[in-house]
């Protein structure tokens, strides 16, 4: 265990494990065995990371979960901040509890995470919406029990944003995670990076690692569990150890995880690709348990662009990465996010990033387009582009990415892979034949056919078919376990 001062420890934690009781006594005298609570998560990975810790606490105070706001007496909205549109979600969400707070007087309305943690959302929400009860943001997450309590117990609206920027690091809390065969595991929290466009070091605070043996020993405990598919999560894994004064740097912490017993993937986000070195990519080469896959935000192809996003590397330095990286994993899958209509870009820089997609041929993206973020640097940048020609850019993104896509896919035809069956059935149910959902090693989704009973295991397949978004392929019997 880490001695940092940081470390919200299990000692820490019984503060609010007595809140815990206190909460269960209160539902207790009104009647409720059982309270139920609904929680909602708008945001990345490590917000539903949270939204797992905060059903873990519920658990504490003898919650069980329900499905919808009516059949609930705590709702719990974990919000996200990293674009408008997000922001402009949740407060549509948050509308909609004004309505259930009519039908259930007795509801506790709590909203959290990223967004909250901004004291201009918690004035706004302070003012105009009075329906909300608990305002919390990811600074004190681990004070929820007491929070709800002061709310039980007095009846009056609570605000907590209080906690410094360089966080805490929480233990002692057993998340309540999504049933399924895959996980999240955070291994480190905050970040120091300030790209001039992104919320996130302001709303989550600065890096800081959970201890190597802390993640070894909840890794085993997942196994265990039975979770096949297990993402490591960080804003920027490849600074893991940092802070930890040499003890473990992240690939040590990869060939540490991969030497645990058992039958499973590791994978990790987000990688920056300042911090990743060619060590990384030759443990991944080497660990047979480490996916042979990596998200590598790129965000632009043109070096004044990235020098402006604060993004601390050029185009080149990037595509030797991808160059090495295939150099030791030849069939690694890589994809990447791309700002477009970030401040200043123009048409002849955005031709940088299409022709960056061509020389990389990502195997799919994630694309936005720049939403300006208050208190970021980027804020009050000018733009050169107007609306229509930022619309424009990302459209032609898309469509040439797709055909990419396409390419990369119609590429698995004919060829066998190895795969895990999900639990799930193909919602969809186009190419009715291929009823079962299944990811590759490089996290492609591969629809099967001759996969019932085999939910759960990883099997090898034979792809028959291809579409931009999927591929389709049959189960090898001969391999069945
Ligand atoms: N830490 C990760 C991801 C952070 S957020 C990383 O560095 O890659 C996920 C993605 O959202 C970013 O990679 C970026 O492409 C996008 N993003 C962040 N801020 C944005 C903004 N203000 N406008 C548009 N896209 C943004
Ligand atoms: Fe945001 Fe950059 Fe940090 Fe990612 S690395 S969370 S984009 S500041
Ligand atoms: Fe994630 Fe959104 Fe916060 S992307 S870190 S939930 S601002």
């Amino acid at each position: 265990m880490s001695s940092s001062s940081r470390v919200v420890s299990d000692e820490l934690m019984k503060l609010q494990r007595d809140y815990c009781d206190k909460v269960r006594n209160i539902y207790n005298i009104r009647g409720k065995e059982r309270p139920m609570a609904y929680t909602q998560t708008l945001g990345c990975q490590q917000n539903e990371a949270d939204t797992e810790l905060i059903r873990g606490m519920l658990a504490m105070m003898g919650f069980g979960f329900c499905d919808s706001i009516a059949e609930a007496d705590v709702v719990i909205i974990n919000t996200c901040a990293i674009r408008d549109h997000a922001e402009q979600r949740v407060y549509g969400n948050v509308g909609e509890l004004s309505h259930a707070k009519k039908e259930n007087p007795n509801l506790v309305t709590v909203l959290c995470g990223c967004m909250a943690q901004q004291s201009h959302v918690a004035k706004r929400v302070r003012e105009s919406y009075p329906y909300v009860d608990i305002v919390f943001g990811t600074h004190a997450l681990q004070r929820f029990p007491q929070l709800l309590f002061t709310c039980l117990s007095t009846g009056k609206r609570v605000f907590d944003l209080e906690g410094d920027e360089k966080g805490a690091i929480i233990e002692g809390i057993e998340p309540v995670r999504k049933k399924g065969r895959r996980a999240w595991l955070s291994i480190m929290y905050g970040c120091n990076n300030f790209c001039s466009y992104c919320v996130v070091p302001y709303v989550r605070g600065r890096e800081r690692s959970r201890a190597p043996e802390v993640i070894i020993e909840e890794f085993k405990s997942l196994v265990a569990q039975g979770y096949k598919d297990i993402t490591l999560l960080g804003q920027n894994v490849n600074s893991y150890g940092s802070d930890l004064e040499g003890a473990c740097d992240f690939p040590t912490l990869l060939e540490r995880i991969n030497d645990i017993p058992g039958e499973f993937w590791v994978r990790f986000m987000t990688s920056h690709p300042k911090d990743a070195t060619p060590r990384l990519f030759d443990v991944m080469a080497k660990c047979q348990k480490v996916c042979d896959s990596i998200h590598l935000p790129v965000q632009a192809g043109n070096d004044r662009v990235l020098a402006d996003m604060n993004r601390r590397y050029t185009a080149e330095k990037y595509l030797s990465l991808v160059a090495y990286a295939r150099s030791v994993m030849p069939d690694i899958t890589m994809t990447s996010d791309i700002i477009v209509g970030f401040p200043g870009e123009t048409n002849e820089e955005f031709e940088d990033t299409i022709s960056l997609l061509e020389k990389v041929r990502f195997d799919s993206l994630f694309t936005f387009i720049f939403s300006p973020r208050k208190g970021t640097r980027a804020y009050d940048m000018p733009d050169v582009l107007t609306k229509e020609e930022k619309q424009q850019n990302f459209d032609r993104l898309l469509e040439v990415q797709n055909r990419i896509s396409k390419e990369k896919n119609d590429e698995y035809v004919g060829r066998r892979v190895r795969v895990l069956v999900g639990e799930e059935e193909n919602e969809k149910n186009y190419n009715n034949d291929y009823t079962k959902q299944s990811r590759t090693e490089g996290f492609k989704l591969v629809y099967l056919r001759g996969a019932d009973g085999l939910e759960g295991q990883f099997v090898d397949a034979v792809i028959e078919k291809s579409s931009t978004w999927a591929l389709f392929g049959a189960v090898c019997r001969d391999e069945e376990k």
